[in-house]
C-alpha cells in the first residue's frame, strides 16, 4: 500500500487554475432552514481557505442526511449560506449549485475562476451516490483534474464520492481534516499514552463492539454510564427493571467482565423514572425495580467518575455516548459533568479526546468548548469504525 498524499505534499503552484474536487462531509444540523451546529463545517475550512488562496477552483460535494430522492429538506441551501459567512472572512464567496450533475452544474463548473468555490447540492438526491454507481462516478470526476477527501466522518461508506470517484484521478490527496483525525485516532488507536481511561455511553453497543474489543485490552480503565451500562449490569447479575438493554449483547458483555474485571467500573446509582416522559426521577443503588427505567447515573457515581477521569493530570482519555437521556434537562446531569470533568483534565493535561455522534452535542449542552478538549472527532461511525481496525475505504483509496 502507497502513502497518503496530504495537501502540502504539494508546492503552491502546483494548485493554480486546477479543478479540484473536496469531498466533504456537510451533513450537519439543519433546523427551519438554518444551520444549527457548524462544526464540520468548521472543520473543512483550512482546507478550502488553503486552496482558494493557491489560485484553485473548489468543487465542494457532500451528503446531507438520508434522503429518498430529490428532497428539498435535504438541501444544502443553507449549508451554502453558512459557508459563505465563513468564507467571507478571507474575501472568498461560495456559489451553490442546485443539482450536483447535469448541465447546468456543469456550466457553472466550467465557469469557475481561480479562487472560487462551488457547492453541489446534495449528492444523495441521486440513489447512485450511495451505491457507488461506476456511470455516477465517471460523472463527478470529470468535473475536476485533482481529488481531495476531507471527509473523514464518511470516509468509513464505500460510496460514489468517497471511493469510485477518487478512483478516476491520478492524483489523490487527504485534506487538513482527514489528516488531523488520522493523526490524533491512530495514536489512539495504537498507542494511548498511559494511562488510558475509556468512558463509554450512549444506547448501542452493537455500534461500539468493533472499538471496545480493540481497545479494552489497551485502557487502564473503562467506565461505562448510559444506556450501555444497563446490559452489563444485567451481565453482572443485577435487575435492571425496564432499562433499555441489547440482549444480543448480554454474553459479550459477560465475557467482558470476565476479562476486564480489574478495569470496567459500572454504576453504583442511578436516576430512575417510569417513563422519559416523567417529570421526577428517584435515586436508586444497584437494582433498578421493576417498572422503572434508568435515565441517567447517579450522584454517587458522577463523584465516582469524575475521579477516575481527573487522572491525575496524565494519559489519555477518550469519551464515546452521553451517560444518559441528556436531551431532558433533569436526566442531563451526568453527562454534564463527565464533560466538564473532561475539561478539566484537559486542563491538567491529559490528552482528551471525544468522538462519536452525540458526544460533541452532549459537550456542547455542558458550555464545553473545543478547545477544552485535545480532539473532537468529526467523525460518528467512521470513528468507532477506525478504532475497530476496520476497512475504510475513503481513506484506502488514497493509498493506492
Ligand atoms: C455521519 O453523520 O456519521 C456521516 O455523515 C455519515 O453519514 P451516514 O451514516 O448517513 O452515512
Amino acid at each position: 500500500m502507497g502513502q497518503i498524499k496530504f495537501i502540502t505534499d504539494f508546492d503552491d503552484q502546483f494548485y493554480l487554475s486546477k479543478r479540484i474536487f473536496v469531498r466533504v462531509d456537510f451533513n450537519v444540523k439543519v433546523k427551519d432552514n438554518a444551520v444549527s451546529e457548524d462544526y464540520r463545517i468548521r472543520s473543512a475550512i483550512p482546507t478550502i481557505e488553503y486552496l482558494v488562496k493557491r489560485g484553485a477552483k473548489v468543487i465542494l460535494a457532500s451528503h446531507l442526511d438520508r434522503p429518498s430522492g430529490k428532497d428539498l429538506r435535504y438541501s444544502l441551501r443553507p449549508v451554502s449560506k453558512k459557508l459563505g459567512e465563513m468564507l467571507s472572512s478571507f474575501n472568498a464567496g461560495v456559489t451553490f449549485s442546485d443539482d450536483c450533475i447535469g448541465k447546468d452544474t456543469i456550466d457553472l463548473i466550467n465557469g469557475l475562476k481561480n479562487g472560487d468555490v462551488l457547492l453541489l447540492e446534495n449528492l444523495r438526491f441521486y440513489s447512485e451516490e450511495e451505491k457507488n454507481d461506476p456511470v455516477f462516478s465517471e460523472k463527478l470526476a470529470n468535473y475536476a483534474d485533482i481529488y481531495v477527501n476531507d471527509a473523514f466522518s464518511t470516509s468509513h461508506r464505500k460510496h460514489s464520492s468517497t471511493y469510485g470517484t477518487a478512483k478516476y484521478f491520478d492524483t489523490r490527496i487527504a485534506g487538513f481534516n482527514l489528516t488531523q483525525e488520522l493523526q490524533y485516532l491512530s495514536v489512539l488507536r495504537e498507542n494511548p499514552s498511559i494511562p488510558f481511561t475509556l468512558v463509554i455511553g450512549g444506547v448501542k453497543i452493537k455500534d461500539k463492539i468493533g472499538a471496545l474489543n480493540h481497545l479494552l485490552p489497551k485502557a487502564n480503565k473503562v467506565l461505562i454510564g448510559g444506556a450501555a451500562s444497563y446490559t452489563f449490569l444485567k451481565a453482572k447479575g443485577y435487575s435492571v427493571g425496564d432499562s433499555l438493554i441489547e440482549e444480543n449483547y448480554l454474553p459479550w458483555a459477560t465475557k467482558a467482565l470476565g476479562d476486564h474485571s480489574d478495569k470496567i467500573i459500572l454504576p453504583i446509582d442511578h436516576k430512575v423514572a417510569t417513563s422519559d416522559n416523567s417529570s421526577q426521577y428517584h435515586i436508586v443503588e444497584a437494582d433498578i425495580p421493576k417498572n422503572m427505567k434508568g435515565f441517567d447515573i447517579g450522584d454517587k457515581t458522577i463523584q465516582k467518575f469524575s475521579f477516575e477521569i481527573h487522572n491525575n493530570g496524565l494519559g489519555t482519555i477518550f469519551w464515546n455516548g452521553p451517560m444518559g437521556y441528556f436531551e431532558k434537562e433533569i436526566f442531563s446531569n451526568g453527562t454534564k459533568s463527565v464533560a466538564v470533568s473532561m475539561a478539566l483534565a484537559y486542563w491538567r493535561g491529559v490528552k482528551t479526546l471525544i468522538g462519536g455522534g452525540d458526544t460533541l452535542e452532549a459537550m456542547k449542552i455542558s458550555g464545553v468548548s473545543e478547545k477544552e478538549v485535545t480532539h473532537v472527532s468529526t467523525g460518528g461511525g467512521a470513528t468507532l469504525r477506525f478504532l475497530a481496525g476496520d476497512e475504510m475505504p475513503g481513506i484506502d483509496i488514497l493509498r493506492n
